[in-house]
């Protein structure tokens, strides 16, 4: 890249001191050493290219998002380093501006942006060269993933829901029939009443069981706002065992318990929170195949939160599975909905937690839930000594 400053300075270099030339020298030095300082605590990748694409800098924040060292990287053309950006197309043929996603692999799968910007001192300058400004957004990215997963969420369940209602409406049309034809069966003669009365019967038991189905559907997936009082996490995991206990026996599975002593009171709605552990307490048992199924559930406790996990030792998830868990109705079972792990999700979030999962396939599986303390309170940070550099 050639500098025009610089330029200028050697044109008249005879007419200058000896002196004035070593100190405007020195000057420059300085001035490159401070702005490579600059750019080296930048979090941003900064690269400077020149009008073919080669790099002549590259700091560090840039090395690490491509995986190179500066060494590696000065003098090649940009391409080499980042695999596939072609560099004639990327610059087009006017020298303006771009702006672009990319995700790269290596050394890790992250999504960068990048400013590619052309510098000039005046409009027609054009052999400067260029600076690529380099973000991680991943995060950002991730973000806009979850609020977009959200909203198909918000109108699956509006569907739903929606469906679910309309089905309730001839359901009860339906049980009203079935009590006037109940009456109409009363005034018959004895033996055909039993018969009729029989079908009538099993008729009104199936109305009953669609209603309850009906019921426990729009239950999970438009619960109620949490009503939430102070409530101990260990009594309501333990009346969940308790109400789990026949399907753990049956099954020949051990739960192994190592629970933290003092167990401080969260804000939780008792209901959710169960209906959170059956799932997950499902799924653990439902991955295990017996002999020797264990389910662990630990707790521990700090400033900030509490934390629950449920270990399984069953058969774990693939990559592909652990990527599509909290899709609606994805599921692995024959008799699944593919809704449990959603629902806990969602329950843990209102409770303003998360959740984490953790599997390896063959291994088992650990689902982590993290439940905010409730006297949470702006904390005053112990004195520092001030930062020597
Ligand atoms: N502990 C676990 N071990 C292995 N795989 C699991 C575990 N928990 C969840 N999964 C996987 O995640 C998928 C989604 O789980 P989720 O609880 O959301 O739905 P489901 O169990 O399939 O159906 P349901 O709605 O009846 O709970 C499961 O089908 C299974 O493949
Ligand atoms: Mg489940």
């Amino acid at each position: 890249m050639k500098s025009a400053v610089l330029e200028k300075i050697l044109s008249r270099v005879d007419q200058i001191e000896p002196g004035e030339v070593q100190a405007l020298l020195s000057r420059l030095v300085r001035e490159k050493g401070f702005l490579q300082q600059v750019f080296e605590a930048l979090r941003e990748g900064v690269l400077l290219l020149d009008e073919a694409g080669q790099i002549s800098f590259i700091n560090q924040a840039a090395c690490g998002f491509f995986g190179t060292t500066s060494e590696q990287a000065q003098g090649q053309h940009l391409g080499k380093i980042v695999r596939g950006l072609e560099w004639n197309h990327l610059k087009g043929s006017s020298r303006s501006t771009v702006s672009r996603d990319l995700e790269v692999f290596y050394p890790e799968n992250r999504y960068l942006n990048f400013y590619l910007s052309p510098i000039a001192e005046e409009e027609d300058e054009a052999d400067y060269g260029y600076v690529m400004l380099v973000r991680d957004v991943t995060n950002v990215r991730a973000e806009a993933a979850e609020e977009i997963e959200s909203e198909k969420l918000n109108a699956l369940t509006l569907l739903a829901a929606g469906v679910a209602h309309e089905i309730g409406n001839p359901l009860n049309s339906l049980s009203l029939h079935l009590q006037l034809l109940e009456r109409k069966v009363r005034h018959l003669e004895e033996g055909d009443q039993q018969s009729l009365g029989d079908h009538l019967s099993t008729a009104r038991n199936e109305i009953v069981r669609l209603d309850t189905i009906l019921k426990q559907f729009l239950q999970a997936i438009r619960p109620s706002a949490p009503e939430r009082k102070p409530d101990n996490l260990h009594k309501i995991l333990h009346e969940s065992l308790q109400a789990l206990r026949p399907e753990l026996e049956s099954r020949d599975i051990s739960v192994a318990l190592d629970l933290v002593g003092d167990i401080p009171l969260l804000e939780l709605d008792r209901t959710q929170i169960q209906q959170a552990l059956y799932n997950l307490i499902r799924n653990a048992y439902q991955a295990i195949s017996p002999p020797n199924g264990e389910i662990t559930i630990r707790s521990s406790s700090n400033e900030y939160e509490v934390t629950l996990s449920i270990s399984d030792n069953g058969t774990g998830m693939s990559p592909e599975v652990m990527g599509a868990i909290f899709e609606p109705f994805h599921t692995t079972k024959a008799a699944g909905n593919g809704l449990g792990l959603l629902i806990v999700r969602r329950i843990v979030r209102e409770h303003g937690g998360e959740l984490e999962v953790q599997s390896e396939e063959e291994a088992g599986t650990t689902v982590t839930l993290f439940f905010p303390r409730t006297n949470k309170q702006v904390r005053l940070l112990e004195d520092q000594a001030p930062i020597e550099v």
